[in-house]
């Protein structure tokens, strides 16, 4: 029986795993959990980012490091077996990998990066979620599933990002839809949908020649009504929220962390 004294937002004794930990927010959900007190498997393509993330990660709580490509089932197999026999089985999943789309107009976008973007943002996604899935409907445990979906799967840009947008999209549906097939399993799914963020992908597609930094700053300001960008910390409690039994009765939600962006029509004005 569940202790009725202990603080339902608290992590203790849970194993999260987070994919594309290495960078970002990733990271930044990852030191957040273990701050917590859950033990953490921080999982990643990228081994050389994912050895200093694990350094300090180790500063609060227990953790591991596993390279995994999410497009890859076995490899997704592997991590969760590793992360099962170091740290126990996984309570938490939290899908971040992605890759960004190629900057190019729909009409002349080729199938295999098309593809590509898809493959990893959102059947890569599937697939965490479906290992995940099976393991905690196995056990009887339940568990909880947090999707870093995106303002962007909600409604439109038009920057010629048509690939991302749609893989958030299927996201939003991936979440609404195994949140009630699993609820009989008491497995909880549910998406946070970021506005533009300050991560070292946001400054790199701002940094590029290509995009007009400055312009987009004031592109983006002028969607978010309380009038900044996101700090990865401003994700990191949203998730904790929703991966804790304080969040036991919350499941299928899109949770915007956007600064107001959605609640706004496009059209709307801002009070000065
Ligand atoms: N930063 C933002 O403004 C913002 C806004 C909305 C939503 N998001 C979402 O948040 C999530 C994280 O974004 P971020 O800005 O922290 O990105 P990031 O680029 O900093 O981190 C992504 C991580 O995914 C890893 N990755 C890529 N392909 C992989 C694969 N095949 N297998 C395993 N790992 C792989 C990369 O190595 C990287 O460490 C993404 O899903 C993104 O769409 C970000």
């Amino acid at each position: 029986m569940e202790d009725p004294k202990r603080d339902p937002f608290d992590l203790t004794g849970r194993v999260a795993l987070v994919t594309g930990a290495a960078s970002g927010l990733g990271l930044a959900i990852s030191i957040g959990l273990s701050e917590r007190g859950a033990a953490v498997a921080a999982a990643d393509i990228n081994e050389v980012g994912l050895r200093q993330a694990v350094a300090s990660l180790r500063v609060s709580g227990r953790a591991i490091g596993v390279r995994v490509d999410v497009t890859d089932p076995a490899s997704i197999e592997a991590m969760f077996d590793r992360a099962a026999q170091e740290l126990g089985p996984v309570d938490i999943l939290v899908n971040c990998a992605f890759v960004p789309s190629p900057k190019v107009a729909s009409e002349d976008t080729p199938l295999d990066a098309w593809e590509r973007v898809l493959r990893v943002d959102l059947t890569g996604y599937f697939l965490c979620t479906q290992a995940a899935g099976k393991r905690m409907i196995a056990s009887g445990r339940g568990g909880s599933i947090v999707n870093l979906s995106s303002i962007t799967g909600s409604s439109g840009i038009g920057r010629e990002l048509l690939g991302y947008g749609v893989a958030k999209s299927g996201i939003n549906q991936l979440t609404r839809e195994l949140a009630i097939e699993w609820a009989r399993y008491k497995i909880r799914v549910n998406a946070i949908l970021p506005c533009q963020i300050l991560t070292p992908a946001l400054r790199a597609f701002m940094d590029d020649p290509a995009n007009d930094g400055q312009g987009l700053l004031r592109t983006f300001l002028h969607g978010i009504p309380l009038g900044r960008l996101g700090n990865p910390e401003d994700v990191v409690g949203p998730v904790a929220f929703l991966a804790s039994d304080a969040a036991a009765m919350v499941t299928g939600v899109l949770l915007p962390v956007d600064g107001g962006n959605l609640a706004m029509n496009a059209g709307g004005t801002l009070r000065e």
